[in-house]
């Protein structure tokens, strides 16, 4: 049986993955590592913790050896508009913790490290539609360049030190568990709960600003699946591209509005987040990990909306 550790476990993605791990690996063997935000209370309290800042080497390895951990998915990051505002934060959690995570998995020889990349590795030179996934890679974000840092680390480290990194280039994510926090594909999950409790929302992208998306089950789908899969068939290691659906925010306010017709969009526009989000990609070719690993996602926006809608509506309004 694996022995996991989750870093970032609090965070949107760790909130839901820690569960799926657990119900698949058993409780007692899936370790929720977080430091700065408090662990939501379903995985608090479903099965061992720990208190790990990536930025501390020792605490770290005290972490791994102390739960004999042989598995690891490193989630812990800081997205992409607090990194634009808080740089030393930045360069301490996504840069010097990736180090700090490849460098403490070698000392332990864990079997596996996942390091999730994101549509942020990519920048305004890339073609924008049905980006391939080997093209150019000139992000103009702190966060964005810190993912390509990830991914190329993740492929010299299995090349040169025999560490099988894996990841996947998530898009923006859309899930329920948590709230929407400071990714600036956020406005995708921010929408949701203006559509519920106020039937408004005032939206930060400009109308017709595209981007790639994913409901929360196919990343922890990806995520899990990437690890599980056979090392002999992958030619890329940390750098898969991961589509699912794609849309703006024009299509998910009318999407929405099939469902709750009072629904209003408004927008006021973010310069600071529309120009992060002009420099992502439109949507991904995901060929290699459909070939080398067999990714299918199962959500489309449409399917992905009305799930929200039952979950969401459920958590905001119990009775
Ligand atoms: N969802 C992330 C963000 O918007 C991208 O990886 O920062």
């Amino acid at each position: 049986m694996k022995r996991i550790l989750v870093t970032g476990a609090a965070g949107q993605i760790g909130s839901d993955l820690v569960p799926a791990l657990r119900a698949k690996y058993g409780n007692e063997n899936v370790v929720a590592a977080a430091h700065a935000t408090p662990l939501p209370a379903h995985v608090r309290g479903s099965g061992p913790h720990a208190t790990v800042d990536v930025g501390e080497p020792a605490a770290l390895r005290r972490a791994l050896r102390e739960h004999r951990v042989d598995t690891l998915y490193h989630l812990g990051s800081i997205l992409s508009v607090l990194a634009e505002k808080q740089r030393h934060l930045s360069w301490r959690v996504n840069f010097e913790g990736l180090h700090n995570v490849l460098e403490a998995s070698v000392e332990h020889d864990l079997k596996c490290v996942v390091v999730p990349s994101s549509i942020a590795a990519f920048g305004p030179e890339t073609p924008a539609d049905d980006t391939p996934n080997d093209t150019i890679q000139r992000p103009t974000t702190s966060y964005g360049i810190s993912k390509v840092f990830g991914e190329l680390m993740g492929n010299y480290y299995h090349r040169a030190l025999g560490l099988d990194v894996r990841g996947v280039r998530l898009p923006g994510i859309v899930s329920w568990a948590t709230e929407p926090t400071a990714g600036t594909t956020d406005y995708a999950v921010a929408i949701f709960y203006g559509a519920i409790l106020n039937e408004r929302y005032a939206c930060y992208l400009e109308p017709d600003t595209r981007l790639p998306m994913m409901y929360m089950p196919d990343a922890i789908g990806a995520l899990m699946q990437v690890a599980e899969a056979e090392g002999s068939a992958l030619r890329h290691r940390a750098d898969f591209n991961v589509g699912a659906m794609s849309f703006t925010p024009a299509e998910l306010a009318d999407s929405l509005r099939k469902r709750i017709p009072a629904f209003r969009m408004e927008y006021e526009v973010d310069p600071v987040r529309q120009a992060i989000a002009d420099s992502w990609p439109n949507s991904l070719d995901d060929s290699a990990a459909r070939e080398e690993w067999g990714w299918k996602p199962r959500y489309d926006m449409e399917a992905m909306v009305d799930d929200m809608l039952v979950h969401l509506k459920r958590k905001l309004r119990p009775d």
